[in-house]
């Protein structure tokens, strides 16, 4: 189809332009365009324009209604309350806007006219460890921001910032140069995740015992971390092989989780050690950081310990070691000076925000961060149990993701397959929904909460067909692309010249606010607006169905019309659940 500059925006967007040109002694002002139940729409902005301009805002309105252009776009307005405008938009106009958009690929969405360029820090493990459920929010928020970022034009670039420097690895590495063949891989053939972090655990809880138990290998380990930090090769070339095999492990769980990681943006604490010297020198200098008792620290005004005297950051310790504080701060100087951003992006635990307002603060006094550059806390809530409590194990472990996203496929598989001979799928069919619906129903539970906020992890609910879940949209998607399957004969065309049912209007209104409701949902790192849009959409489409029969509609246009936006629909929906991270079976 042709260029369709003016019609690809949204309604929204031609009312609010319309109503500004109305009135051109205004200025541009904002016309405060919002939808509502009384018409489509309800214009406020004349209120704040009549005390500005001292003018009566009925009459403002009225004067609004009468400059604007008798064109088809609007088919009712009226002047009401104190000089509220309702709005109600043509027909034609709904239809020939959706038309413009749908022969857009990325549904008349624009693309950011100035877009930035965003660093963001998610997804962050730490070696030889097991994942827990808050590295799943991680995760999971960050894939579906960095998807949405990027959608909206933004450059973004992702740095997984793990855990893979500290004193741990001298036990670690000390325990392995005396028993030097417990990280071996017994043949060729290549270890599994579940393998490589068994092997890790191993590891650990031996190193642990030793060094618990055995004084003198105590010592030893300690020298290993001195060995360590001062580069030594054969220390180092230990420290690479725990670093590897946690890696095998890491993939292999994003791998499940339908992620795409790239190595080269895997850069953990590690990467920053050569710059952490630097940074304590540069913060010293200009007196951002001070010594106190040995450590250099920096205070605020306003935090405050329990006994009343301020807790410092405290960037190096006494004993000369940097901690978690100073690598946060080197990554900030690497993000902006070398990588260019504009915005830092941290996706991390809520329990975190103390050590990330204290760092974003310091670097803000020493000038890494200023008016052009800022940096922002995703901060998550924690997973609770169904008993309310943090999420563990009967015997009060923390629960192994791995057995978590193995549980909710094998539950999601179920579903599937109670209603796979309806559909005709075959075994392997089954698998492969069973591995998007258990895994798109464990993202959906997580990213339709506002991510500050705990969340229960509730498998019960999550795979369940009724509700607000990603198994409801994934089915939703699913029939309507069955529907245009059968329809055959007709294929989707838009006819804006028919009139349209009440639910037609309701469907096409809410498709309508895509663009709007992924900048809202872009500006704000909120993609449970976005889960809320996409499970109105359905809840929308399903009232449609009811009441508008497709294939056995009145006339052929009109049968085209509906399966026009049955089309829309599914597209719709499609592209706000990929965004999510999430799959859509064209069969289910
Ligand atoms: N590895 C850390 C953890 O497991 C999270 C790292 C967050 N990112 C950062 N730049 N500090 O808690």
């Amino acid at each position: 189809m042709a260029s369709v500059d003016s019609l690809a925006s949204s309604l929204h967007q031609r009312i609010a332009d319309a109503l500004t040109a109305a009135l051109p002694e205004a200025g541009a002002a904002d016309p405060l365009l919002r939808r509502s139940d009384r018409a489509d729409f309800q214009a406020n902005g004349m209120l704040a324009l009549a005390k500005k301009l001292k003018g009566n805002p009925r009459e403002l309105a009225a004067k609004v209604v009468e400059g604007l252009p008798k064109g088809e776009l609007i088919s009712e307005i009226e002047v009401s309350g104190p000089g509220f405008l309702n709005i109600t938009v043509s027909d034609r106009a709904i239809t020939e806007t959706l038309a413009a958009r749908a022969a857009d690929e990325r549904l008349g969405v624009p693309v950011k006219a100035e877009p930035g360029t965003t660093v963001i820090d998610w997804a962050q493990p730490n070696v030889a460890k097991e994942m827990h459920v808050g590295h799943l929010r991680s995760a999971v928020i960050g894939d579906a921001v960095v998807k949405i970022l990027e959608f909206t034009g933004e450059k973004v670039i992702s740095r997984h910032h793990i855990g893979d420097w500290g004193t741990q690895f001298g036990m670690l590495i000390q325990y392995l140069i005396e028993h030097p063949h417990e990280l071996d891989h017994k043949d060729e053939r290549e270890v599994s995740g579940e393998e490589a972090m068994s092997n890790l655990n191993r590891l650990y809880k031996a190193s642990r015992a030793l060094f618990d138990s055995d004084a003198e290998f105590k010592e030893r380990a300690r020298r290993r971390v001195v060995d360590l930090q001062a580069g030594d090769e054969q220390t180092l070339a230990l420290w690479r092989r725990f670093v590897d095999e946690s890696k095998i492990y890491f993939y292999s769980v994003f791998d499940k989780l339908d992620m795409d990681i790239q190595d080269e943006d895997v850069v953990g604490e590690s990467g920053y050690n050569h710059m952490l010297a630097e940074t304590c020198k540069l913060l010293e200098e200009s007196g951002v950081a001070v010594r106190s008792e040995g450590a250099l620290c920096v205070f605020f005004e306003d935090v405050k310990g329990p006994d009343g005297k301020p807790v410092p950051l405290i960037v190096q310790k006494s004993d000369g070691g940097y901690g978690y504080a100073a690598t946060d701060l080197s990554a900030i100087r690497d993000r902006v000076q070398n990588l260019g951003a504009d915005t830092l992006l941290y996706v991390v635990d809520a329990r975190q925000a103390l050590h990330f307002k204290m760092v974003f603060e310091t670097a803000r006094r020493a000038g890494w961060l200023n008016d052009r550059v800022h940096a922002v806390q995703l901060a998550f809530g924690t997973v609770l149990g169904k008993d309310g409590k943090p999420f563990k194990t009967r015997e009060g472990e923390t629960v192994r993701l791995v057995d978590l996203l193995d549980e909710a496929i094998e539950r999601a598989t179920a579903v599937v397959r109670e209603k796979a001979g309806k559909v005709g799928l075959s075994e392997q069919e089954i698998t492969e929904n069973g591995r998007y619906v258990g895994i798109g129903a464990v993202k959906y539970a997580d990213l339709s909460t506002s991510a500050a906020r705990d969340y229960k992890f509730d498998l019960d609910q999550m795979v369940s067909l009724n509700g607000d879940t990603s198994v409801y949209l994934q089915y939703a998607y699913a029939r309507i692309r069955s529907i245009i399957r059968k329809a055959e004969g007709s294929s989707p065309a838009a006819h804006p010249e028919l009139p349209l049912a009440p639910a037609e209007r309701a469907l096409g209104l809410h498709l309508d606010q895509f663009g709007e409701t992924l900048a809202e949902v872009a500006a704000g790192y909120e993609p449970h607006k976005l889960a809320a849009y996409l499970y109105q959409l359905s809840s929308h489409f399903t009232a449609f169905y009811d009441q508008c029969p497709v294939i056995k509609a009145d006339t052929p246009e009109q049968t085209a019309n509906r399966l026009f936006l049955c089309e829309l629909t599914a597209r719709t929906l499609h592209q706000g659940m990929e965004l999510l991270g999430i799959r859509t079976p064209e069969r289910l």
